[in-house]
């Protein structure tokens, strides 16, 4: 596979994953060309050396495994973990909003998201509903809306006059409603639950749901030779898409470590949940499959010591439109290598033996790195890194690809960093 092939089959991941359970049903399909077994929770797990296994928690967290040769006490594990979720706009319980003749949605806001990306774009809505069958049972299913169905016009710059000078702003309560439909007295009284009904034809009441806002407009590559790409939700499916890449090659497969990719939902906001990487889905399943093998109550603490975990997520491009906001020293630029990235108030989990690590890795695969650090006047990102070093007492580094436009509706980043941070990844994985 060359570089421009990896890059378009990541954006043929993104357009197939609206939200964050769609991205877990995805790489769901993945793994399942490669003969992965579904675990559940609740079941006793017995795991077979060299076996392929998945778990998933709350439909938007995933942790799949390789079950290695050799006893976790003796290789450790080895940890890819990056976040399923992106910023942007979620439905509201009670969205509809009726006023001039217009059935407008009411969202909420999810994690940093650049707000005005998010106007003029045709927009829709994907995620999961519960709902109540004819015969009494709860029952979920996942949606997609692939074509538009949702907008956030604009003001005319005439109404609007400084919007220039002061920048597009909408206000967070009473200007993000979203236009679904006109109301006419001839259609039901809500068009957004009809669309709900039209998905759900066992459905007698809708409960809840969880739905993502998304941008319908498709990836694509970009610039005179193709260079770039740009997508919705780059940030972080392309380090999925990355770490999923790597691993899922026979030659990686068969391993003496036990080889594991964690993807964790609500990373945008703050990791605390029952299935983020702030819980104990990562300590459980580990803590699991190594009791299947373990004959000495010593044996999980000494896997955790032996372990490594790469955390990969993105990381901010030079955009020489605005260079002051940068650390001069420290700036990565698209195409030129995978981002190691440092922040000595461990906002990021790197340290100097971990950075030296990944450096070597990288030579080894040929793939060039650069090093970024945050400006001391801005305050610093954070990722699951830190998060996850601190749960599990697992040594790891913070890594990711350069890209622009972090957090807005429509991103993009560098076709040969996506490349070479499957090559690195592979190294890491052998
Ligand atoms: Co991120």
């Amino acid at each position: 596979m060359n570089p421009q092939e990896s890059a378009q089959n990541l954006l043929d991941f993104i357009d197939v994953s609206p939200s964050p359970c769609h991205v877990v049903k995805t790489i769901e399909e993945h793994l399942a060309r490669f003969q992965f077994e579904r675990l559940d929770e609740t079941e006793i797990w017995t795991l077979k050396t060299g076996g392929r296994y998945f778990v998933v928690r709350g439909d938007s967290s995933m942790i799949a495994f390789v079950h290695g040769e050799k006893s976790v006490s003796e290789t450790g594990f080895k940890i890819i973990g990056a976040h399923t979720d992106s910023p942007g706009l979620r439905i509201k319980p009670n969205p509809a909003n009726k006023t001039a003749g217009l059935e407008r949605l009411n969202v909420e806001i999810y994690g940093g998201a650049i707000l005005a990306t998010f106007s003029d774009r045709e927009l829709s809505f994907a995620g999961r509903v519960n709902y109540q069958t004819e015969i009494g049972e709860l029952e979920q299913c996942l949606i997609h809306f692939e074509k538009p169905m949702l907008r956030l016009p604009n003001l005319a710059i005439h109404l609007n006059r400084n919007v220039n000078e002061d920048g597009l702003k909408f206000q967070k309560q009473t200007e993000l409603n979203l236009i679904l439909a006109n109301v006419t007295e001839q259609l039901p009284a809500s068009q957004f639950m009809t669309l709900l009904h039209s998905q759900l034809p066992n459905a007698e009441k809708i409960l809840a749901w969880d739905l993502n806002v998304f941008d319908t407009q498709k990836g694509n590559l970009w610039g005179a030779n193709n260079e770039f790409f740009a997508n919705r939700q780059i940030d972080n499916l392309a380090s999925c898409h990355a770490a999923i890449t790597a691993l899922l090659d026979e030659s990686i497969l068969k391993n003496d470590s036990t080889l594991v990719c964690a993807f964790f939902d609500h990373e945008e906001v703050g990791s605390e949940s029952h299935c983020g990487a702030s819980g104990s889905f990562l300590t459980d399943t580990l803590k699991r499959i190594n009791d299947v093998t373990s004959r000495n109550p010593q044996d999980f603490s000494r896997a955790l010591a032996k372990s490594f975990l790469i955390s990969a997520d993105m990381a901010h491009a030079y955009h020489p439109n605005f260079p002051s906001v940068y650390d001069s020293n420290h700036l990565v630029h698209i195409n030129q290598g995978v981002v190691i990235k440092v922040n000595v108030n461990q906002r990021y989990t790197s340290d100097s033996v971990s950075e030296a690590m990944f450096m070597k890795w990288c030579e080894q695969a040929s793939v060039p790195y650069q090093m970024y650090s945050h400006r001391n006047d801005l305050p610093c990102g954070s990722t699951i890194g830190a998060i996850v070093s601190a749960n599990t007492g697992i040594r790891g580094v913070d890594v990711g690809n350069p890209m622009w436009a972090m957090h807005s509706c429509r991103e993009s980043a560098g076709v040969l960093d996506h490349y070479s941070m499957i090559k690195v990844m592979k190294r890491f994985l052998i």
